[in-house]
C-alpha cells in the first residue's frame, strides 16, 4: 500500500478507537474504554504506578506470592500446566514456576499478539526445559487450552486485582468461563484487592506525585494525537473516589469549566465539573469474593492475606 492511501484511510485499529471514543462521549455519563490506557506512554506510567509508595497492591501481592508460592505448589501437586490470564506479570509468574514441582507447561493467554510473544519469549529463555504454549485469545471469555497440555493439572493465574476492573456481574461471568476453560480438576489463583478505609484507597488512586493523574490524562493526550481532537489538557483534571454503594474506586476526568471539544468533525460539550468515567476498581471483602466465586462454580480452598489485610490471594478449586 502506498503512503498516501495509508494516510487517507486510518488503519482498522484507529477506526475502532474512533468509534469507541465517539460512542463513549455521546452518553449522558460520558465514558472512555479503559483498554485504551495502555499505549507506550500509558504502559510506562502504569509501571511507575506499581512502584508508588501509595500504590500498595503490587508490592503486597508480590510479598504474598513469595510467602505462599510453596503452599500453592503443594496444593497443585506435580505435573501442572500454569495458565496465565494475560501475560506480563513475569516476576509473579517466576515465583510460581520456581515453586512448582516439575511444571509441564506455561500457557500465557493474551488478546495482544505483541504482549503474548514478548512474554512467551522471556519465559522460554528463563526456563529452557519448560513447554511454553501461548494462546492468542480474549481471556475474558471461555477459550480452548492447547492439546499439548493433555491431562496436566490446569492451574489458572490471574494476578494484579485485574478482576477488580470488571463489574461484579462481569467478574462472576468471567469466573464461570474460567471454570469451564480450566475444567473439572482445575485450580485458580486470583489476586484480589481488599475493601479498606477510604483514605488508603484514595491515595492509591490519586498519588502525591501525580503519576496516576498523568496516566488517566494520557487518554486525552492519546485521543488528541491519534484522532486529531483538541482537548485542552489544562482544562481537565484527574478525580478518584471510593463509591461505597458500588464497592469500587471510580476514576474520572473532570472538566474544570464549561467547554466544547472537537473530534473528527463532531462537537462534544462539557458542563463545568462534568466528568468522563474512565475506570472502576472493585474491592472485595474476603468472604464476599469467596461467595462470588462460589456462585461461578468454584470452591474457595484457601485465602491468604498480608498482616494488614490490604490484599488477598484466593485459591479456588473447581
Ligand atoms: N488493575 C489496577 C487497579 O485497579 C489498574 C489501575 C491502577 C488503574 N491504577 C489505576 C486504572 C488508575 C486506572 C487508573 O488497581
Amino acid at each position: 500500500m502506498d503512503a498516501l492511501v495509508a494516510d487517507i484511510h486510518p488503519p482498522k485499529g484507529a477506526e475502532q478507537f474512533a468509534a469507541d471514543v465517539i460512542a463513549g462521549l455521546s452518553q449522558p455519563q460520558k465514558t472512555l474504554p479503559s483498554k485504551y490506557f495502555y499505549d507506550t506512554r500509558g504502559s510506562d506510567l502504569f509501571e511507575q504506578i506499581c512502584e508508588l509508595p501509595e500504590y500498595y497492591p503490587t508490592r503486597t501481592e508480590m510479598a504474598l506470592l513469595r510467602d505462599r508460592a510453596s503452599d500453592v505448589a503443594a496444593r497443585a501437586g506435580a505435573d501442572v500446566a500454569l495458565v496465565e490470564f494475560g501475560s506480563g506479570a513475569s516476576i509473579k509468574v517466576h515465583m510460581l514456576l520456581d515453586a512448582l514441582d516439575a511444571p509441564r507447561a506455561y500457557v500465557p493467554v493474551d488478546i495482544s499478539g505483541d504482549h503474548l510473544r514478548a512474554g512467551a519469549k522471556s519465559i522460554a529463555a528463563d526456563y529452557p526445559g519448560l513447554a511454553v504454549l501461548p494462546v492468542h485469545a480474549d481471556f475474558t471469555t471461555q477459550f480452548a487450552l492447547p492439546p499439548e497440555v493433555g491431562d496436566a493439572v490446569h492451574l489458572g493465574f490471574f494476578p494484579g486485582s485485574t478482576i477488580g476492573n470488571f463489574t461484579r456481574d462481569a467478574a462472576r461471568a468471567f469466573l464461570a468461563d474460567a471454570r469451564r476453560t480450566l475444567g473439572d480438576g482445575g485450580i485458580f489463583l486470583v489476586g484480589v484487592d481488599v475493601k479498606k478505609d477510604q483514605a488508603t484507597l484514595h491515595a492509591a488512586y490519586d498519588d502525591a506525585a501525580g503519576v496516576t493523574a498523568a496516566f488517566n490524562m494520557n487518554l486525552l493526550v492519546r485521543i488528541n494525537r491519534e484522532l486529531a481532537a483538541d482537548f485542552d489538557l489544562d482544562a481537565f483534571g484527574h478525580r478518584a473516589f471510593f463509591n461505597d454503594e458500588r464497592g469500587a474506586v471510580e476514576m474520572h476526568l473532570v472538566s474544570r469549566k464549561p467547554q466544547s471539544v472537537e473530534l473528527l468533525g463532531q462537537r462534544f460539550d462539557f458542563r463545568a465539573d462534568e466528568t468522563i468515567h474512565t475506570e472502576d476498581s472493585h474491592k472485595y471483602g474476603t468472604a464476599e469474593f469467596a461467595d462470588l466465586a462460589a456462585a461461578a462454580g468454584w470452591r474457595a480452598d484457601e485465602v491468604w492475606c498480608d498482616p494488614d489485610e490490604l490484599f488477598s490471594l484466593h485459591l479456588l478449586r473447581a
